[in-house]
Order: C-alpha cells, then sequence, then structure tokens
C-alpha cells in the first residue's frame, strides 16, 4: 500500500520551500523505503532551489540522511528491514567501465529508484540527488543504504551522506594526504573542515586552513587546523609558504568553488604537490594559469567528486572511527531542528551562521 508523509518541496524556482503531504510507493525490485531519522541541510538543495542543478521541479529536498530501512523490493539481499543505514547518492552498478577496472568509486551508471514519489495530486517529484530526504520516509535504490552500526545518532551519521563526507574524502582518497604530510584547505564550511578532519585522521602534521570568516577559522581550529589564515586581511600564499619553510604544502584542497581560490591552492602548493578540487564552481567560471606553471610546477590537478567515496567502504570504516572517539563528527551539528524550519536553515547557511543545521524526524 503506498503511504502519505510529510516532505519538504521546492515547488518553483526561488520560492520559499513548503511541507506537503508526499505518497511513498511500496518498494519495487532493487528498492527501499527508508524511515528517515536526521537529514542534514546542504547547499545543493538550496542550489535546487535556486533552479541551479536543473528544472525539474518540484523536488524533494534533502540527500544528507540516516535511518532505518521499512522494507525492500525483489532481490534485495544486501539490506533489511529494521537496518540502520546512511543514504548516499552513489549506489555503483557493478558493469560500468570503471566498475569493472575495480574503482568503483568512480561509477559512471550509478542508479535510484525507479518508480516515482509524488504529491497527493498525482504530481511526480524529483528527489535531491535522487534521495529526497527531508521527509518522513523516501524511496530509493538498496543500492543507496550502506549499514553503519546504531550506536552513532542519526544526525551525526547522516552528515556521512553528502558534504562531510566530500571533504574527508578529499583529503584521504583523493588527495592522499599521509603522515607527516602538509596540507592547506580553502573554505572551512562543512567540506572544508571535513578535508581538516581528514588530514587530521591522515596524520597530517600542518594543516592551514584558509577562510574570510574568523569564526569559520575558529571552528577549523577545533576540527585539526594547526594554523589558520583570514585571506581578506593577508596573502595566504605567501603565509602558507612562511608556515612551510617556504616550499608550500603537500596538499591544497580547494573547498569553496572560486576561481581565485583554485589558483591560490594551485600556488600554495609545494612543487609536486596536489592540488584538489571539492569546491563545486559555476558554469561561467574560467580559471586563468600560466601554462608553463602548470607543467613546471609537476605534481597533480585532481577534481573530487563526493570526495572519491565508495559508501560500502568508506561510510561503516568512518562511523567505526567517530565511536571509538578518533573523528569528530559531533562538532558538524550546529542545531538540530524540525521539517518545518527548512526554509530557515537555508538563510542561516546563507549567512555563514551554521555548519550543518540538520532535521531531525
Ligand atoms: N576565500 C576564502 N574563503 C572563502 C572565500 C574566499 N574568497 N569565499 C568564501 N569563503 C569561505 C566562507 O566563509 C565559508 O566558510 O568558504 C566557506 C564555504 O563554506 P560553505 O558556504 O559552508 O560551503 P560548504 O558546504 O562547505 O561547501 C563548499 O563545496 O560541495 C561544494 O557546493 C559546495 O561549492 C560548495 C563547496
Ligand atoms: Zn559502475
Ligand atoms: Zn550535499
Amino acid at each position: 500500500m503506498p503511504q502519505e508523509v510529510r516532505g519538504v518541496i521546492a515547488k518553483a524556482k526561488g520560492e520559499p520551500v513548503s511541507v506537503e503531504t508526499i505518497v511513498i510507493p511500496d518498494p519495487g525490485p532493487g528498492e527501499a523505503v527508508v524511515a528517515i531519522q536526521a537529514c542534514g541541510v546542504c547547499h545543493t538543495d538550496l542550489h535546487y532551489r535556486e533552479g541551479g542543478i536543473n528544472d525539474e521541479f518540484p523536488f524533494l529536498l534533502g540527500h544528507e540522511a540516516a535511518g532505518l530501512v521499512e522494507s525492500v523490493g525483489d532481490g534485495v539481499i544486501d539490506v533489511a528491514p529494521g537496518d540502520y543505514v546512511i543514504l548516499n547518492w552513489r549506489a555503483v552498478c557493478g558493469q560500468c567501465r570503471a566498475c569493472l577496472k575495480g574503482k568503483p568509486q568512480y561509477c559512471f551508471a550509478t542508479h535510484n529508484a525507479q518508480q516515482k514519489m509524488t504529491l497527493t495530486d498525482g504530481t511526480e517529484l524529483s528527489p535531491a540527488l535522487g534521495i529526497g530526504a527531508f521527509c518522513e520516509k523516501t524511496l530509493v535504490a538498496a543500492g543507496q543504504c550502506t549499514k553503519v552500526n546504531p550506536e552513532a545518532k542519526p544526525e551525526v551519521a547522516g552528515l556521512l551522506g553528502c558534504g562531510v563526507m566530500a571533504g574527508i574524502g578529499a583529503a584521504i582518497n583523493t588527495g592522499g594526504v599521509g603522515r607527516g604530510d602538509s596540507v592547506a584547505v580553502f573554505g572551512c564550511g562543512g567540506v572544508g573542515d571535513g578535508a581538516v578532519e581528514g588530514a587530521r585522521l591522515a596524520g597530517a602534521s600542518t594543516i592551514i586552513a584558509v577562510d574570510i570568516d574568523d569564526t569559520k577559522l575558529e571552528w577549523a581550529r577545533q576540527f585539526g587546523a594547526t594554523h589558520t589564515i583570514n585571506s581578506s586581511n593577508e596573502d595566504p600564499v605567501e603565509k602558507i609558504r612562511e608556515l612551510t619553510g617556504g616550499n608550500g604544502v603537500d596538499v591544497a584542497i580547494e573547498a569553496i568553488g572560486l576561481p581565485k581560490t583554485y589558483e591560490q591552492a594551485f600556488y600554495a602548493r609545494d612543487l609536486a604537490g596536489t592540488v584538489v578540487l571539492v569546491g563545486v564552481p559555476n558554469p561561467d567560471m574560467k580559471v586563468e594559469l600560466p601554462y608553463l606553471d602548470i607543467f613546471g610546477r609537476g605534481g597533480a590537478l585532481k577534481s573530487s567528486w563526493y570526495g572519491d567515496c565508495l559508501p560500502s567502504r568508506d561510510f561503516p570504516m568512518l562511523i567505526d572511527l567517530y565511536l571509538q572517539g578518533r573523528l569528530n563528527l559531533d562538532g558538524f551539528v550546529s542545531e538540530t531542528i524540525s521539517i518545518d524550519e527548512v526554509e530557515e536553515a537555508f538563510h542561516k547557511m546563507e549567512r555563514g551562521e551554521v555548519l550543518r543545521s540538520v532535521v531531525v524526524l
């Protein structure tokens, strides 16, 4: 029997979101219905609302979530009703050329539920990142559910579903940060602080956080930044060189998505160092760099989609580290809110007042 639940909808470009009744079908083959316990508010939800992702309104927002599997469709063997899961937007296919090369973290054919969730009048919804979890229940592909230790609170666990994982993975997966490395992180929002946390976890001995907001820099220190630079007061490239014996860092991570800070990251790294771009640029942005510098400085310029994470490998491992007190995920939860407060949470996010507001259901 299809179920009626409450969920947060973006009906039209730029319009405030609203809570509506959503119809959730029973899971079909390969699908699962998940009762959501918590879901973080991410910039991508706001981008959907602003029409910055595509025009397939109405959207069912929310995608950084944890909850309990309620029911599964035919052929689902990896998860069962009652399992505590983090939802992911990288359900890997196992058959594309990336998967066949043994690199499923780059899967080119990730999938979502086949059936549609709808409004009560039958209007089909587009779930954000194929999830749609500002909702009491949601329908996903079973591969989007990753089982983790249920001792981790949902408001914390859910954050690994997107931005915090992107940041941690930018450091540990894409950047390959190692013991004793020096790392600079440009932008200290949820993603950048995830990168600080990832660098700390990987054993980096120097972690330099760069931002234009002193409060954000203070928070970055709490996550493990050893040095901070307010780049509205001083040149971050010069300062980073000064802090690293004149050389620059081994790994420079850009977690904002601006050409200017990408260029800063490019020049703040040591020769043969690595630049990781995890911030998401706008379509009209361009970066201009001297071609000879790209060649002459050597190293690697990499992009990090979702922190190059493989949910089945990374989520349970990071939750275990969290439960052992070795990974600070609590620090990302600025506040918990109700499903009716998402619009206000967008404004707090725009004003830079929070790392993450998390809807608790
Ligand atoms: N120089 C340094 N820091 C900056 C600059 C700048 N020119 N402009 C903005 N910042 C800082 C902000 O002060 C803020 O602390 O960058 C941080 C960005 O953080 P958030 O806005 O909270 O964004 P976050 O959720 O971390 O996402 C960062 O990754 O996933 C993408 O779409 C997301 O592109 C965005 C990026
Ligand atoms: Zn694949
Ligand atoms: Zn997100």
